[in-house]
Formats: structure tokens, C-alpha cells, sequence
């Protein structure tokens, strides 16, 4: 691998910074392509403060047609890992056709801006999401697929999208990856999810309580049918899923077709064994009180991580315990960053 030049779209983002982390470590040349709407600028610094490397980075956006057709005339691209898109699940449900227009109409640019460059190989960002609400788990990758919510059918939809397109040209090749839940910071502590406002998810509201940022945890139900009465989610860390990008892109290499992968680790964590172990990483108890269960909200939700294993050597490196101690550790950065 390396000496190749991959287009990281949303690459100032969560996973995409870690993703660039790891293709820069690997001897990839990076160019980033974000708007920053939901990232900051000085992520690129600390992505060379950890790599020594630094990826190109232009200020754009995948609705803007033109933009992308400079970038592919601007940098020799070979591959493109797409994690540019939007990701809140009740916002989507009350801006729908905001997220159809930046996450199925910003990549149809980005798939057509690729095309006329004949660049066609491409690592897309699913989500476990498109398993719906109907399977047994742990999910497998040739299971029924359906969505509850807009932000889950942009993902589906766009999974659609590249089969056609894989099917119809067969010099295309792409990698569905369909995380699971991915969590934790780099080691470094330099780089990590950073949500403005209150956030959604489990993770990243323990480490506001564990900074004092915020009151308590809201468990949300102890009385689902697992092992603790909480809901059951798999939980993967960021570098894991990050470099799970970088064997998916020497996968694809000379491999027609379109190919749904899950990234998880194959193990469910409940809401309380989350809270021991950030308790343990944090060093202090964190308040948490019952609250009802939360609308749309499963049980239980876990990978088979075989097909991983099989065609891209893929497996987890760390656990729940590294995610929050590494959460933890960024958590503290981060709140220098803020000031
Ligand atoms: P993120 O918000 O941290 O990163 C997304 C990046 O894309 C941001 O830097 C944002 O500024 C940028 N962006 C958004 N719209 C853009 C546009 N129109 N043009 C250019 N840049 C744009 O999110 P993340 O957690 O890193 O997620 C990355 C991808 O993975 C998303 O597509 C998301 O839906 C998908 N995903 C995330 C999770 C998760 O739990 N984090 C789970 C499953 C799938
Ligand atoms: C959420 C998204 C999902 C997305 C995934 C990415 C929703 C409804 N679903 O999934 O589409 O792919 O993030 O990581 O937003 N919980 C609490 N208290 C909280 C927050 C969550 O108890 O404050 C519980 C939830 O009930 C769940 C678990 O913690 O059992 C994980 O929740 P969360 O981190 O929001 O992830 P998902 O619901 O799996």
C-alpha cells in the first residue's frame, strides 16, 4: 500500500480524521475535503502534530458540483473514502429534505465528479442503522434491510446507489462499511468527536458528566429483556474502525462490485457496563438516574463481524475500557480547545 492518493471527504470529521491519521501513518497521501460544518480547521494541525505528516486540505462542499471537479483536476486521486454527510438521527426526521440534499445529492455529485475523472474506487460510511428494526441479531451482512428515519434511508439509499453503479460499470468498486458504534479518541489525546451542543449519543454525554459539563446520565430504560434490563450496543473504537478503511482500500483494488461490510467487533456492551467503565477511567462515580426508554431505541444491537475477518483480515484491537479511558483523555484536551 502507500504512495497513493485518497480523497477523504468530511476527512476534518470524527472518523474521518482518524481515517487520515492512520492512511498518512501508512504512507497514503491524504487530501481532505470538508465544509467544516461540523469540524474545526485546526484538526489538520493536530493531525501533523500526530503524523508528522500533513494531508492537503480544501474548504468545500459536495453540493458544490464545480469545487469537486477542482479537486479531481487539482490532486492525482486513486481512491475516495466518503464520510462527508450528516448524521443526526431526530434532526433528520425534522429536516428531511436538508439531509437528502447533503448526504444523497452531495454524493451524487461526488460519484459523478469521480466518474469523469475515472477515478472509481470508493470506501462509503453505512451505518448499522440499515438493518432496521426487524432482525435477530447479531446482524449479518445478507440480512433484510430497512429504515425508522431519513438520516438511515440517505445511508440505504446510497448503498443502492453504488450497487447500480458497480453493476452498470464494472471498472467501479466499492466498500459499504456499515459501522456499528464507533467511540473513543486517538491515543495521542490530540483528536476526538467533538459534538456541538448536547450530545445524542451514550459516549459522548458520559464524558460531558465526566467533565462536569453536564448534571447526570439519563439511562434511557433498565427494563429491555438483557442481561442488566439496559439496551446492548456494540462498541468500536475509533482506531479500530479507521484502520478497518485502509484494508477495505486494498481490498476493493481490483475487485469489481459493491460489497456490504460490517465494522463492529461481534460483542454487545449495556448502557450500565458503559457507565462502570468510563467510572474506572475517569476515576469517579457518575450520577446517572432511569429515565423511560427512548423512541425508537432496540434493545439489543450487535455485528457478526465474520465477513470482516474474511475478506479484510479485519479484527478489533481494543475494548469498551481503552474507548472510555481514550475518551477520557481527549475529553480533557478537548475543553482546552473550547477556552
Ligand atoms: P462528523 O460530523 O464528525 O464528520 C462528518 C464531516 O463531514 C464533518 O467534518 C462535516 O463538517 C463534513 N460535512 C458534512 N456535510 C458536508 C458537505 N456537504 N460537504 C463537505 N463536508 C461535509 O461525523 P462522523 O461521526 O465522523 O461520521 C462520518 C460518516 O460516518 C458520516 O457519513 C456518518 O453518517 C457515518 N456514520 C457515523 C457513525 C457514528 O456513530 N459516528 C455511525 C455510522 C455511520
Ligand atoms: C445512534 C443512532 C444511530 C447511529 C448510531 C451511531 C439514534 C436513535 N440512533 O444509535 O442511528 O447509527 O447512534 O453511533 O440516535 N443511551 C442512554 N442515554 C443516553 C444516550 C443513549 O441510555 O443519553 C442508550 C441508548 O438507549 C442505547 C445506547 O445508550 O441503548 C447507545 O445509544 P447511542 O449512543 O445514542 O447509539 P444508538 O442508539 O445505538
Amino acid at each position: 500500500m502507500g504512495n497513493k492518493t485518497i480523497l477523504v471527504t468530511g476527512g476534518a470529521g470524527f472518523i474521518g480524521s482518524h481515517t487520515t491519521v492512520v492512511l498518512l501513518e501508512q504512507g497514503f497521501d491524504v487530501v481532505i475535503f470538508d465544509n467544516l460544518f461540523n469540524s474545526k480547521a485546526s484538526v489538520i494541525d493536530r493531525i501533523e502534530r500526530i503524523t508528522a505528516r500533513r494531508p492537503s486540505f480544501v474548504q468545500g462542499d459536495i453540493r458544490d458540483r464545480d469545487a469537486l471537479a477542482r479537486v479531481f483536476e487539482s490532486f492525482p486521486i486513486d481512491a475516495v473514502v466518503h464520510f462527508a454527510g450528516l448524521k443526526a438521527v431526530g434532526e433528520s426526521v425534522e429536516k428531511p429534505l436538508l439531509y437528502y440534499e447533503n448526504n444523497i445529492g452531495g454524493s451524487l455529485n461526488l460519484y459523478e465528479a469521480m466518474g469523469a475523472a475515472g477515478v472509481k474506487r470508493l470506501i462509503f460510511s453505512s451505518s448499522a442503522t440499515v438493518y432496521g428494526e426487524s432482525n435477530p441479531t447479531p446482524y449479518f451482512e445478507d440480512f433484510p434491510l430497512s429504515c425508522t428515519n431519513p438520516y438511515g434511508w440517505t445511508k440505504l439509499m446510497n448503498e443502492r446507489i453504488l450497487r447500480d453503479l458497480c453493476a452498470a460499470d464494472p471498472a467501479w468498486s466499492a466498500a459499504l462499511l456499515r459501522y456499528f458504534n464507533p467511540g473513543g479518541a486517538h491515543r495521542s489525546g490530540l483528536i476526538g468527536e467533538d459534538p456541538a451542543g448536547i450530545p445524542n449519543n451514550l459516549l459522548p454525554y458520559a464524558a460531558k458528566v465526566a467533565a462536569g459539563r453536564l448534571e447526570k446520565i439519563h439511562i434511557y430504560g433498565d427494563d429491555y429483556d438483557t442481561a442488566d434490563g439496559t439496551g446492548v450496543r456494540d462498541y468500536i473504537h475509533i482506531t479500530d474502525l479507521a484502520r478497518g478503511h485502509v484494508l477495505a482500500l486494498d481490498y476493493i483494488e481490483g475487485r469489481p462490485g459493491a460489497a456490504a461490510i460490517n465494522l463492529g467487533t461481534g460483542k454487545g456492551t449495556s448502557v450500565r457496563q458503559i457507565i462502570a467503565a468510563f467510572e474506572k477511567a475517569c476515576g469517579k462515580k457518575l450520577p446517572a438516574v432511569v429515565d423511560p426508554r427512548r423512541a425508537g431505541d432496540l434493545p439489543q444491537t450487535y455485528a457478526n463481524a465474520d465477513l470482516a475477518k474474511k475478506l479484510l483480515g479485519f479484527e478489533t484491537n481494543f475494548g469498551i475500557e481503552d474507548i472510555c479511558a481514550d475518551i477520557w483523555r481527549w475529553q480533557q484536551f478537548a475543553l482546552t480547545l473550547d477556552s
